[in-house]
Formats: C-alpha cells, sequence, structure tokens
C-alpha cells in the first residue's frame, strides 16, 4: 500500500524536544526502520513534515490524488486545528492519527482534547513510533 505519513509543527525536533516523553531517538532513525519493515512488508512510505497549518491542509486535500492512505500526527495543531478537522473528515482516502505520547493522561488539560480526531478517523496514542507502525498494520490488515 502507498502510504503518506504527515507529521506537523515540531515532531522533527523528536530525539531532541522534551526526551523525557518522545525519547532520545532521532525522528529520522525511527523513520527509516519503520520504512524498512514497511518495505519489507510490500508499502511504499513517503514521510512528510510540514509545519504550517495551512500547508499540511493543502498536502491532505493532494493526498488522495497519490497515495491509498493517510497517517497523520498533526502535532499541537491537533488541539486547535478545524481547518485539519475539516480536511481528514472529507478525504477519500483511510486515515489513521498517531500520537508518540499518550495525550490523555498529560497534564496539559488542553492536550486532552484533539480537535482533529472529531474527523472520525481511529487515534493511536501512547506507544511512540510503534504507533505507526500499528496504523500500517491497521490500514494494510497484517
Ligand atoms: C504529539 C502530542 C501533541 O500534544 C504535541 O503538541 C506534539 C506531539 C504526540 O505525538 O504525542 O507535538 O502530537
Amino acid at each position: 500500500m502507498k502510504i503518506l505519513v504527515l507529521e506537523g509543527p515540531n515532531l522533527n525536533m523528536v530525539g531532541i524536544r522534551e526526551i523525557e516523553t518522545y525519547g532520545g531517538i532521532s525522528s529520522s532513525d525511527q523513520k527509516s526502520s519503520i520504512d524498512i519493515w514497511a518495505k519489507s512488508k510490500g508499502n511504499s512510505l513517503t514521510f512528510k513534515n510540514i509545519s504550517e497549518e495551512g500547508s499540511i491542509v493543502d498536502c491532505i486535500n493532494d493526498s488522495a490524488g497519490s497515495f491509498e492512505a493517510l497517517i497523520i500526527n498533526p502535532g499541537a495543531l491537533s488541539h486547535s486545528s478545524f481547518s485539519i478537522r475539516d480536511a481528514l473528515k472529507g478525504l477519500a482516502i483511510p486515515v489513521v492519527e498517531v500520537h508518540l505520547s499518550a495525550v490523555h493522561s498529560r497534564n496539559e488539560s488542553w492536550r486532552k482534547q484533539l480537535i482533529t480526531a472529531d474527523a472520525g478517523q481511529p487515534v493511536i496514542s501512547g506507544f511512540g513510533f510503534e504507533g505507526y507502525k500499528m496504523a500500517i498494520r491497521f490500514l494494510t490488515d497484517s
């Protein structure tokens, strides 16, 4: 399956930022091992990291033309972006939302609400980068 893995702001900083929450292994190292694993199962992953909200919306809207599924971690925009929520709601390909951390049990009250998840896609939260693999397994039924 051809899958787009789209990450929002600050997720490129994993490995450096808030190590106690996101771990000390760099995002690029984590993603290259997921890529190898996904390829071994016959899937093709494209990773994009976009910080700007409008560009994320454009990327979601364009994704249906080139990909069979979308895995999205919108980062902090998950808690505020109605436009990302609306783009996901209208998307013609399956979507899984992934959060590395367990957003519902973190300290900040605003972090517990996922505006983007209101679009109805399944959400995986709290499994670190394993969450991306779980999403791929779900999407590919393997
Ligand atoms: C995150 C959770 C968000 O609350 C946070 O702003 C992030 C990362 C996660 O993957 O756990 O940037 O989406």
